[in-house]
């Protein structure tokens, strides 16, 4: 398989406009008041939370606690894909040790930038679209996601670049949304509706196509969580 450097596929003017707008809408975010409670309530454990700086906790923006019970050797390379502040990276690098490294992606630089706050662990922020990774072939153990795989306008290639960063038997990981009916016409007819999530939603029998054809073999897609009009879902899969 060759790297994304080497296939370079053009920007169309569409897809440049609405990573403007979700980036546009990612840099002037007002967070919502009581962060750190949204986050246990949406099943963070309290005790992660109280270990966790305060504005760490209270710039949550996922759709669910990805990281469950899981537990890592500690030398491990993880990719964090549209990090946000870096909430489950940081969580992920108190898991590690010297060894092991989280490489915390996201396209907005300003919601990047804080990620340079977190000054624990092993955390390495770098600026990437998902569907371009700047990354080589085969070098991650563990690829997550919360919330950002369904803003990605091409879902498939998404899924593929995450396949291709991981060693095969490596891990995906992710929190994301999938429609139970039809959205209603004033989401679909929203101009807006990619940026909040909403309008990229797949029905989950198609996004488990989408992950097989990425390459991707063992997929289980768990923890139904009601989430505004759509459910969020917890997504596991092994690279083939
Ligand atoms: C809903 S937020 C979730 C942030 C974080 N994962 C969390 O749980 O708090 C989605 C993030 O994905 C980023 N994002 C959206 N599309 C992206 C893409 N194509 N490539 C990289 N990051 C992307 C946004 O900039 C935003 O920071």
């Amino acid at each position: 398989m060759g790297s994304a450097a080497d296939t370079p596929t053009p920007v169309s003017d569409w897809e440049r406009q609405l990573k403007g707008q979700i980036r546009r809408r990612y840099s002037t975010l007002k967070f919502p008041p009581d962060g750190a409670g949204r986050a246990i309530e949406a099943g963070y454990p309290a005790e992660l939370i109280a270990k966790t700086p305060e504005w760490l906790a209270a710039s949550y923006l996922g759709c669910g606690f990805l990281l469950g019970d899981l537990r890592l050797a500690g030398d491990e390379i993880v990719i964090d894909l549209g990090c946000g502040t870096g909430l489950d990276s940081y969580l992920l690098a108190m898991e590690l040790t010297n060894a092991g490294i989280v490489l915390a992606i996201d396209m907005t630089p300003k919601i990047l930038s804080q990620v340079q706050r977190i000054s624990v662990g092993n955390i390495i922020p770098l600026a990437g679209d998902m569907e371009r990774l700047p990354l080589t072939d085969e070098l991650a153990d563990m690829v997550i996601a919360n919330a950002s795989l369904n803003l990605t306008l091409d879902k498939g290639k998404a899924l593929a670049e995450a396949c291709r960063i991981l060693k095969p038997g490596g891990r995906l990981l992710a929190r994301d949304l999938v429609k139970v009916d039809e959205l209603p016409p004033e989401v679909l007819s929203d101009p807006l509706s990619y940026n909040t999530s909403l309008g990229g939603a797949l029905a989950e029998e198609d996004l488990v196509v989408e992950i097989a054809k990425a390459g991707f073999k063992d997929i289980a897609i768990m923890d139904h969580q009601p989430f505004s009009y759509v459910q969020s879902v917890k997504i596991e899969a092994v690279a083939d």
